[in-house]
Order: structure tokens, then C-alpha cells, then sequence
């Protein structure tokens, strides 16, 4: 039945939005329709004159990166006010790790395994991003990363595809909330779609190729997990993806996405995507461009306007029609209705929390602590120091030497993507060690030198004064890593290194013969093997946001204790790349009776191949760090590993448990996390899978068993006919605390 005409002027919000969408659709010239499709670009902190005039003819559907909230309201006032229909605007900004309030990089935030802080942080995120009338954010990133050239991991969640899924998840809810319409709650996007992360040599925009199976198994994977939890958008990728470029890759938005998922939100492209069709050299042409994006099912074009150039006249030429065009328009007023705009455009930011707030920061410092890892920290042979060196104590330390570029920097320790971020709001490592000394009334002296002037100085004429630093000092913490801009969009590098001469430095201060911490702030795993062996303790903070410093100095004097685990594997070398915990087995999968070193090779060897392995000549097969690996300042022992359910049917739960002790003498937490691996399938399945995890708190000498359930839908995987299948067979289970367990136990998956 249609409606009447005067029906189609009634909207309230007690409809259904279905039929709010509906009437308001009806309503719409084909020009309008097509304004509501475009976003555009505006960062002028004024509305000029040529914005305010389109926007007033409805010919855009959102705004991208205006954050000054006198414009954005006039906006919204133009959208709302001045045009015909009268329909609100998107207005979207990257709020990556934080707006005003800079927390960890993703990267970082995913080492403390903890969705619930990475949920409160992206809703404090939001409540910041909202204050100037933002409403949609192109996070969570949830592109697996298996290359630490690519400038991107640090926006990412890391290697694993269960990891990503529940973190992702846990940041869309934090941005989200129960209901888009809550004050505060802003739309997330699930980025980007898909296979960004694969790019070839880690070099940013470029090609991937990733067979069907394991895009299913791995890369698609988290993007399934936010489409299931109910993300409002997704974002379409830059890449060519096995020859199709992402942003024109109907089976993908398409197919998958709205036919096999039945995902009902928004797809935006990315930045200029459509357009770039042409530069892939997919289509010849924008209007060709617009064409493939819109059958591939993006709603809204980011950035470039072959949309708004060409649908039109598509639609006059019957290439495209009236019915998709409806379809497509109606996701984007839908997520309108949903965030509640028409009720309310503007934005009074009274109704919201101050920016910056100690509460904001107090997470902010909380979520950093959480997300350092502990690579190392032992006695140092031959010194005075026979026990580990962290945490250091106030009462043992009559001076300390503070060495690096990092130590006192509060902008690069905010990381990649901080387009809001403010270096004034930083507290750094140097400031809070000099709160510390100034809160306990101790005589602490401080030595203070750069040594370097920042990461990529070459020069050693700061080495100097910094060896005489830490040659006045009992010990010595040294802060280094990558400054912000060499991690990030379109920031990869060939080589993952400290650079410049800072291993050079390292090796300056390491013949003072004093105890050395290394503090790493970076934007990706870096490779330690040249100076691990020079140090006593290194605590990696990836790039730890706006309270670093506090949070790096409570954990270096003991009053919190590192709980974080590697979201990544850290390689030895930059040839090892790509490693990761989850690979497959090879028909001849290395050991370490089989893995031979070139050096033992005699000259003029005769060739063969017999008992080779998969292995390189000159290195090690196994990483520096493994996947979920990290220390604490008490040991925990893992013990009793039982499979209680050696025999499960299909459909029916897995269940082991493990006892953990702590049989150190201060609390920790732990982050116990459960594996298993698929023995036999129709697709080779990966030697190990996470596929759950928790934190356990253990008090000293404290004992606990920790008990794991897990459907055996969990186990399902991908098969040659693309079909996500449970086979019966057997199988391993580890609970651990890393991924290179070797401590298994055995369970037999039976058909019902
Ligand atoms: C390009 C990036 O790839 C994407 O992640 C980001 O959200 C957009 N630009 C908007 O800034």
C-alpha cells in the first residue's frame, strides 16, 4: 500500500525508522538523493560561502574533518534549517586513540588483552570527538597485520584475527554505546575492507593477493565479528585486492558483506578510493569509477565526487537505477535517524564531559599501563645487581641518569593518527620521575641528557655528555624508539631497527658497565636482536599517549607491574618477515636439531635435500618474543594442564583447565590465554589458534584454576568450498601464558 501524499510529510520520531526513511526518501528529488551520497572535505573552521550553498541545495551528505563547533552547528543549522528537506549531516573524523585525550596506539591498547579498558576508552573518546559535534569515527582499524614495515600496524589490533575481533568489537561498543542516539555515542566504522594490511612488502597502498581461503580464515574475519555485533559502517579499502581494487570489488561489499552477512549498515569508501579505480587501472575513467563503487554497494563516496559527477547521468543511461539508488540513499538516512540527528543536530557542549579531564586522563594513564609490555628485565652479570632490575627502588638509588629523546618529548609519545591530540596535555616519562622525587621528599639526583637529538640522528656528538650522564649514575633509563611520524598512513620502512645512531648509543652507554633500562616507544615491533643482549631490562611502551610518562614510571618503580602481552610476534631479523605465531606447519616443518646454522656448513659442501627444513641458514626459525608473550615483576608457574572433555560431539563445549600459581612474592595480573590447533582438516589448519583468553589477578604465592569453555563452533573454519565447517578429528589445547608453549593436551571432535 503507498502512503498518501500528506503522510509523506509526517515524521516524528515515534515511527519506526523504516518508515521515517521511507517517507523522507519519498520526498527527495534524484538530486538530492545523490547530495546525500557525497561526503566532502572542510577544515577551514569557517563555513565559506560555496559549502554553505551546497549544503543548503542538499547536495552533500557529510561533512569529513571539520572540528571548530561554531561551524559545525552553523552546518547542521544549514542542513537543518536552510534546506528544502532539511535532513542533518554526518560528520565524520578520524578518533583513532583518543581526540583531546591521547591513549595508547591501537597497537598498544591491544597488548593489554583488556576489551573492557579499550572499551572505555574509545567511549571517552567519543564523548571528547562529540563536544564539537562529530558524530562518526573511522575507527576501529581491524586490517591483521603480519608486517611491521607497514606503517598502518600501529593502527591495528595486531596479527590475530580472534584478538582484533574482540578488541574491535569492544571499541565500536565504546564509541557506539547501547543506543547511537545517547549523547556522547558517536557511529564507528569497521576499516578497511579488506586486505589492507597484506600490502606487499609493507609498503603502504599496495597490491595484495590473498587467496579466497585465507582471506576468509584470517583477513576477514574481525570484519564478520563487527558486522555480527551490529558496527554502523565500514569502510572500503585502497587496495587491489587479487586484481580487483577493494573500493569496486562488488563480491566483497556485495556478496559477502550484504548478501552472506546480511550487513544492513553504511559503506563508505576511502579517501578518494572511487576515484583511484582509474589510477589501479580497473576502470578508465571517473564516471566508469562511480559506477563500479556504486555496484559495488558503497553508499557514500569519501573525499573525491565522481558520485556527485556521474550518477545522474548513469541513472539517465539505465546503467544504474532508481530502486538502488533508493536503496543506497536509505542507508545513509537511516544511520541519521539512528544517531538521533533530526531530533537533534546541534551540539551543546555543556551536555557533555569537560575535555581532558583528570578522569579522562586517569584512563588515559590506566590504559597505558596496561599496555606495556615487559620484554626483559634480568640482574646484570658482573654488576652489583643480582636480581632483576625492574622495578627500580627509590631507597637503593642515589642517582639515575635519564638518556634519550623520548625521556622528556611530550608529542612523540602520542603516536600516529592524533590529528586533536595537543602535545600540552603530555606528561612525560621525565616530568613524572621528577613528580616522583618531589611526592616521596627523596634525594634522587637526575642526570638528563638526549644523547641524540631525535630518533633518526645520525650524529653522536650528543654521546658524550650522555655516557658522563650515566657514568655519575647508579643506573640508567634510557627512552627511545621511533618518533610518531615513521609509523602511521603511508609510513612504512624497509628496515625495523632503532634508528639513526641509537644502537650506536645503546652501546656508548652500555661500556659505562650500568644497569640499563630501555624504555621503547614505537609505532610498531622493532628489531631488538643487535642491542638486547647490551641492556638489563627493556619495558616496550609502543607510542603510550598523553600520560605516558606517569604510566611508565609507576611500572619502572614498582607501583603498578607490567601485565601486557605482544598483540604481534617480534622477528630477530627484518628477513624473518612475515612471522607470526599462527602458521602452518609445511610438509617439513623445522626443529631445532633440523635448523642448520650456515657457519656449520663446510666449505664445498655437497647439495642435497634430504632432511631439509623450513628454515633460513642464518637465523633462528623461532621469533625474538613470541605472540602473547610478556613478563611481570612476579613469575607464574602453569601447572595441570587437563582437557576436560577428551571427547566432545559437534555443537558441544570444549572444557580444560590450568592451574597458576604466582610463586613470585607481589601481586600480577595474568593474561592466560588458550590455543588450540585442527590435526587433520580438508584446508591445512594453522599449528596454533587463539581462540580464548582472560585475565587472571593472583595475589602472592596465590593458586588458581582457571577453567575454559569453548563451543565447537569456535573451531570452524573455512573449507575448499568456501564453506564454514566444523570437521570431527583431533585435536591439541594449550592454556598459556604465550603462544610457544609446548605443553599440549588432546581432545577428539566426534560427529553427533
Ligand atoms: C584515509 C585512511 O586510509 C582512512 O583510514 C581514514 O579514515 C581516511 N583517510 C579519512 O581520513
Amino acid at each position: 500500500m503507498s502512503l498518501s501524499p500528506n503522510l509523506h510529510l509526517v515524521d516524528n520520531e515515534k515511527m519506526p525508522t523504516e518508515q521515517r526513511v521511507k517517507n523522507l526518501l519519498s520526498r527527495m528529488t534524484i538530486a538530492e538523493k545523490i547530495g546525500q551520497m557525497s561526503q566532502v572535505q572542510s577544515y577551514a573552521g569557517w563555513l565559506t560561502d560555496e559549502l554553505a550553498a551546497d549544503i543548503k541545495a542538499g547536495k552533500i551528505g557529510s561533512i569529513i574533518n571539520e572540528v571548530d563547533l561554531d561551524t559545525v552547528n552553523a552546518m547542521q543549522y544549514v542542513a537543518t534549517k536552510e534546506s528544502r528537506l532539511g535532513i542533518p549531516l554526518l560528520i565524520g573524523r578520524d578518533v583513532i586513540h583518543g581526540f583531546k585525550t591521547i591513549f595508547p596506539i591501537p597497537l598498544g591498547q591491544a597488548a593489554s588483552w583488556q576489551p573492557d579498558l579499550i572499551r572505555q576508552a574509545a567511549h571517552v573518546s567519543a564523548l571528547e570527538a562529540a563536544t564539537t559535534g562529530v558524530n562518526w569515527t573511522f575507527a576501529p582499524m581491524i586490517d591483521i597485520s603480519r608486517d611491521p614495515r607497514w606503517g598502518r600496524i600501529a593502527e591495528s589490533f595486531g596479527e590475530d584475527p580472534y584478538l582484533t575481533s574482540v578488541l574491535g568489537v569492544a571499541m565500536s561498543e565504546g564509541y557506539q554505546t547501547e543506543d547511537l542516539a545517547n549523547t556522547g555515542a558517536i557511529a564507528a566504522c569497521a576499516k578497511h575492507f579488506v586486505g589492507y594490511g597484506a600490502a606487499e612488502s609493507g609498503r603502504d597502498y599496495n597490491t595484495t593477493n590473498i587467496p579466497e581461503n585465507e582471506l576468509r580464515n584470517v583477513y576477514l574475519k574481525p570484519f564478520k565479528a563487527l558486522a555480527d555485533h551490529g558496527i554502523a559502517t565500514f569502510m572500503t579499502a585502497f587496495n587491489d585486492l587479487n586484481g580487483v581494487p577493494a573500493s569496486g570489488n562488488d563480491w566483497l561489499t556485495q556478496t559477502v558483506l550484504r548478501e552472506e552477512w546480511q550487513y544492513s549498515g553504511m559503506v563508505v569508501s576511502d579517501w578518494d578510493s572511487i576515484k583511484e579505480l582509474s589510477v589501479h587501472g580497473f576502470t578508465a575513467n571517473d564516471k566508469e569509477a562511480a559506477l563500479a563503487g556504486f555496484n559495488a554497494g558503497i553508499n557514500m563516496e569519501m573525499a573525491s565526487s565522481t558520485y556527485q559527477d556521474h550518477l545522474l547521468t548513469l541513472l539517465s543511461e539505465g546503467k544504474i537505477s532508481l530502486a538502488q539508488i533508493d536503496d543506497m540513499v536509505s542507508g545513509i538516512l537511516k544511520l541519521k535517524f539512528d544517531l538521533g540527528l533530526f531530533e537533534q543536530p546541534f551540539t551543546n557542549p555543556e551536555q557533555l564531559p569537560e575535555l581532558v579531564n583528570p578522569q579522562h586522563l586517569a584512563l588515559a594513564k590506566e590504559t597505558a599501563i596496561k599496555s606495556c609490555v615487559l620484554l626483559k628485565n634480568q640482574g646484570q652479570t658482573g654488576s652489583k645487581l643480582s636480581q632483576p632490575l625492574l622495578p627500580l627502588s627509590l631507597d637503593k638509588l642515589n642517582s639515575l641518569a635519564v638518556i634519550g629523546p623520548f625521556a622528556d618529548d611530550g608529542y612523540e609519545q602520542l603516536g600516529t593518527w592524533i590529528f586533536d591530540g595537543e602535545e600540552q596535555h603530555s606528561q612525560t616519562c621525565l616530568s613524572a620521575i621528577k613528580q616522583l622525587i618531589a611526592d616521596t621528599d627523596t634525594d634522587l639526583t637526575l642526570h638528563v641528557a638526549k644523547g641524540v637529538e631525535n630518533s633518526r640522528t645520525t650524529s653522536c656528538d650528543g654521546f658524550e655528555q650522555a655516557v658522563n650522564c650515566a657514568a655519575q649514575s647508579d643506573a640508567v633509563v634510557m627512552v627511545l624508539g621511533e618518533e610518531s611520524i615513521l609509523s602511521g598512513e603511508a609510513h612504512s620502512r624497509s628496515t625495523i631497527d632503532l634508528p639513526g645512531a641509537q644502537e650506536q648509543l645503546i652501546e656508548a652507554i652500555s661500556a659505562t658497565g650500568k644497569p640499563i633500562v630501555l624504555v621503547i616507544m614505537a609505532g610498531r615491533q622493532l628489531t631488538l636482536g643487535n642491542i638486547i643482549d647490551k641492556v638489563d631490562a627493556i619495558l616496550y611502551a609502543w607510542h603510550p599517549g598523553s600520560m605516558g610518562g606517569p604510566a611508565i614510571v609507576d611500572l619502572l618503580f614498582g607501583t603498578a607491574a607490567p601485565s601486557g602481552k605482544l598483540p604481534v610476534t617480534f622477528p630477530r631479523v627484518l628477513g624473518q618477515i612475515p612471522i607470526y605465531y599462527n602458521q602452518k606447519n609445511t610438509g617439513r616443518p623445522v626443529t631445532d636439531a633440523s635448523c642448520i646454522h650456515m657457519n656449520d656448513i663446510e666449505a664445498r659442501a655437497p647439495q642435497t635435500s634430504l632432511g631439509m627444513t623450513a628454515s633460513h641458514l642464518d637465523t633462528h626459525y623461532t621469533p625474538l618474543f613470541p605472540f602473547g608473550f610478556g613478563l611481570s615483576y612476579s613469575t607464574v608457574e602453569y601447572s595441570n594442564l587437563t582437557i576436560l572433555t577428551p571427547s566432545v560431539s559437534l555443537g558441544g563445549t570444549v572444557k580444560a583447565c590450568v592451574e597458576i600459581t604466582n610463586t613470585g612474592s607481589r601481586e600480577m595480573e595474568e593474561v592466560v590465554q588458550l590455543y588450540t590447533r585442527d590435526l587433520v582438516a580438508s584446508v591445512t589448519r594453522p599449528v596454533k589458534e587463539l581462540k580464548a583468553f582472560k585475565t587472571v589477578k593472583l595475589a602472592a604465592k596465590e593458586r588458581q584454576t582457571v577453567v575454559f569453555e569453548i563451543n565447537t563452533d569456535e573451531l570452524a573454519f573455512y573449507n575448499r568450498q568456501m564453506q564454514l565447517v566444523t570437521e570431527a578429528g583431533d585435536f591439541q589445547l594449550w592454556i598459556a601464558g604465550d603462544s610457544a608453549s609446548t605443553n599440549y593436551v588432546e581432545f577428539t571432535l566426534t560427529e553427533n
